[in-house]
């Protein structure tokens, strides 16, 4: 308690003296871990399939990943009613140690071809008792994205989650710290019970921030060994359309996908896999965006997401996203014609005008930094001033994110402020998509 009010009163004295004049709300402290989550609900077998989440893989199918305490098989059965399962798909078991710490089985496969904007019910390893559902993202748009960063398993957490689930959308982005395990790796397991009710329920497509990292010199060398094993993106996907298809990365850390029928194309970036020139990332961005280009149609939105922001005027992290800005913005700019770019790792709210080599310009994306999820390190309070002119809406709280692409033309974005406990809109904004803008779209050219 005492702690609690220390941290307040810290966390008041550190506010900049604009916002505190601008703003009447008082910033809350970080919220303590939630310790009911560890308990287990393995079940008396070991069978009771725990930590649900989906994926999308392709436009018509997903990914079901899961994790049991003891083996069992790696099989989904599904269908559009409850409690009926005309098709089965098996997938694969993997498992991990950790220091002392052993992982679970943890299981995925991949299910469909399924109908779009449909619900499905599922079990998985054959768990009656668990069933499961999720509604497939529609094949066209509208498309309802909801972005939230630096997620954690906090007080903050909960309610961040409370006011996603109260959203209707189609599905969630998450630009990197998830668990904040820090290589406590039960950590991992209480997290995915954690969000499993929404992560099982819409697609959950996330990129790694630091907190996934968890390398232990000497103990554990390799890199990101819980988050690749227990968070499988579609890195590996191969479309059958071999002219347009965007290439496979070959690396669980980056890769793109698309929704709505490809009107929308996401870039999911790796912040802290190399981008140096001649690195697989670099050469795999390329290879996406010459893929776009060979596209009949062009995706009417393309969205990136990065974990370390690229622009940023909060004193916490500041510069540390240059070198990787350096690396690739260029070629977001003229090879893709990004719309908007979604960062986290700064823990408070932030959104720039459209931006391009520092400076405001109507052909580069709106740059947003929303790593303000809810995770037990707290909020980044400091600003530096004065606000440069191409940052148009700062503030340390907690909240999360919405991207409504209305059409081919239009997407509202809303931040949603977890005012105490209620979701509030304090920063909306519409992006006009930049495939028709007919001064952007000229200049798209190969880097
Ligand atoms: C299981 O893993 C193998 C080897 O990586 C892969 O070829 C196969 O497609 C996987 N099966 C499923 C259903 O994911
Ligand atoms: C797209 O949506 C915007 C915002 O609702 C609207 O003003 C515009 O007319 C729409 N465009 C088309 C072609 O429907
Ligand atoms: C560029 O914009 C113009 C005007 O909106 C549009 O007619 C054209 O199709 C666009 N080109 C591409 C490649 O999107
Ligand atoms: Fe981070």
């Amino acid at each position: 308690m005492a702690t609690a009010a220390l941290a307040l009163a810290l966390l008041v004295l550190a506010l900049p003296a604009s916002l505190a004049v601008t703003s009447t709300y008082v910033r809350p402290p970080p919220r303590a871990t939630l310790s009911s989550l560890l308990e287990d609900d393995a079940g008396a077998d070991g069978q009771t399939p725990q930590q649900v989440h989906i994926s999308l893989v392709g436009p018509d199918k997903v990914r079901v990943s899961w994790i049991t305490a003891a083996d069992a098989p790696a099989t989904v059965d599904y269908g559009t009613d409850p409690g009926q399962y005309p098709f089965s798909a098996t997938g694969n078991t993997t498992a991990y140690s950790y220091v002392l710490y052993q992982s679970g089985s943890i299981h995925d496969a991949v299910i469909g071809p399924l109908q779009p904007s449909t619900n499905y019910y599922y079990r998985c390893s054959g768990s009656s008792s668990r069933e499961l559902s999720f509604r497939t993202p529609p094949a066209a748009l509208p498309f309802r994205f909801v972005v939230v960063g630096d997620l954690g398993q906090t007080g903050w957490t909960e309610s961040t989650l409370k006011h996603v689930a109260a959203a209707d959308y189609d599905a969630l982005l998450l630009p990197g710290d998830l668990s904040y395990a820090d290589l406590v790796q039960p950590r991992w397991d209480s997290y995915g019970r954690l969000v499993e009710p929404l992560a099982s329920a819409r697609p959950w497509m996330v990129t790694q921030g630091n907190h996934e990292v968890e390398r232990l010199p000497l103990l554990e060398p390799r890199p990101f060994k819980a988050y690749n094993a227990r968070w499988r993106m579609p890195y590996d996907y191969a479309a059958a359309d071999s002219v347009a298809a965007a290439p496979p990365s070959d690396d669980n850390l980056f890769y793109s996908f698309d929704v709505a029928g490809g009107a929308v194309h996401v870039l999911m970036l790796g912040s802290y896999a190399d981008y140096a020139a001649g690195s697989a990332q670099l050469r795999w961005l390329r290879a996406d965006l010459a893929a776009l280009r060979r596209r009949g149609t062009p995706p009417a939105f393309v969205l990136a997401l990065v974990h370390v922001p690229w622009y940023s005027s909060n004193e916490a992290h500041q510069g540390e996203g240059d070198a990787m800005r350096d690396a690739m913005e260029a070629l977001l700019y003229h090879g893709a014609r990004v719309d908007a770019v979604f960062a986290g790792h700064v823990h408070a709210y932030e959104r720039f005008h459209r931006v391009y080599a520092g400076k405001e310009d109507p052909c580069g994306p709106v740059y947003v930094t929303i790593g303000d999820g809810g995770n037990r390190e707290g909020l980044a309070n400091k600003f530096i001033d004065p606000q440069p002119s191409i940052s148009a809406f700062r503030e340390a709280s907690f909240g999360h994110g919405r991207l409504e692409v209305v059409n081919a033309t239009h997407a509202l974005w809303t931040w949603h402020r977890n005012d105490d406990n209620q979701p509030v809109v304090a920063d909306q904004v519409w992006i006009n998509s930049l495939a028709a803008n007919p001064t952007c779209n000229r200049s798209i050219k190969m880097m």
